[in-house]
């Protein structure tokens, strides 16, 4: 391939798809099969037209030294699906609201500790972490009104009533998405999923568009981690990874869902995606659901 830089966009040859095929597998674990190549190449030529480079194995040399990890993150970045919205899933988002965070509260006061730690693994430009922490909040005000803490109520009210502590972790591999979502600034389009009553507690109106306040966005965490890395945040009681790793293949799914097993506290919450599931891939979870909607939780190992 050799004519990326003339306008024509030359075809890369098999053993060429075959290496960036390969690379992006390494790095991300995102797995592109022949009927995702055509979207592979298009981003190459994206990118090889931007650094105004003509050969792919130059491109692919840069890619692979050390003075090319700037460049391999924005070319992965531009192989990212960053679709995503505010409230997505209604049927397992009532699961998580009516079911998940019950229990979980329950246990927690029954232990005394009183900190929620939650994690939304791929979450774009952070309408889904933002989602939870709405829907924690209105949890929370609930369980703490029917289990009232002896704490003096101070006004305003503060979004998480004290004992409690809210930490909800943010993660993803795209650094314009991280950034989108810590400026929290969304249009109308945005938040057609938003009902009023949300809006008006949890968003600003500025201009055109709508900004997150500061309460909830205090909330949330936001951090760049790559799920392909063994080193991943431990401790959650809850992880969202919807809509990920259906870009996996299945050896790639596995390991992942090895790894959100030690990634969570003892009968923690796994949720993914609609069209995604840990069925056939372990047998460490256990499947829960509530009319359409579903979720997993961990298998507690006795020590
Ligand atoms: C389709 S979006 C899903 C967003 C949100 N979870 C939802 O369901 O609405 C997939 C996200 O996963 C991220 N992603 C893909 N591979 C990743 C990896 N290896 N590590 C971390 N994030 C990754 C992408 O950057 C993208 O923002």
């Amino acid at each position: 391939m050799s004519a990326a830089g003339t306008g024509t966009q030359a075809q890369l040859s098999d053993s060429e798809l075959k290496l960036l095929q390969t690379l992006v597998y390494q790095e991300c674990g995102m797995y592109f099969d022949s009927r995702r190549a055509h979207f592979l190449q298009d981003r190459l030529h994206r990118r090889l037209k931007e650094c105004r480079m003509d050969s792919f194995y130059a491109y692919y040399r840069l890619l692979i030294s050390k003075e090319g990890k700037v460049e391999l993150a924005k070319l992965l970045e531009h192989l990212t699906v960053n679709e995503t919205s505010f409230f997505r899933n209604k049927a397992q988002l009532d699961l998580f609201h009516r079911h998940i965070l019950n229990d979980l509260l329950a246990r927690k006061q029954e232990q005394r500790d009183y900190s929620l730690r939650m994690w939304s693994a791929g979450c774009s430009t952070g309408q889904e972490p933002y989602t939870m922490a709405m829907l924690v909040a209105d949890a929370l005000s609930y369980h703490v009104l029917r289990n009232p803490s002896g704490y003096d109520s101070t006004f305003p009210k503060p979004m998480v009533p004290p004992p409690w502590k809210v930490e909800i972790l943010a993660s993803d591999i795209s650094y314009s998405a991280l950034r989108a979502a810590q400026e929290g600034l969304y249009s109308e389009q945005h938040m057609s999923s938003v009902d009023y009553s949300y809006r008006l507690r949890h968003f600003d109106k500025v201009g055109e568009r709508y900004s997150v306040k500061k309460t909830l966005r205090e909330m949330v965490h936001f951090d760049f981690h790559n799920l392909k890395t063994e080193y991943l945040p431990q401790r959650n009681d809850v992880i969202f990874c919807r809509n990920v790793m259906m870009y996996f293949d299945e050896a790639e799914q596995r390991r992942l869902i090895e790894k959100f097993f030690r990634c969570l506290n003892g009968g923690g919450y796994l949720l993914v995606g609609h069209a995604e599931s840990l069925l056939g891939l372990t047998e460490k979870f256990n499947m829960i659901y509530r009319e359409t909607g579903t979720a997993y939780q961990q298998i507690e190992v006795a020590l």
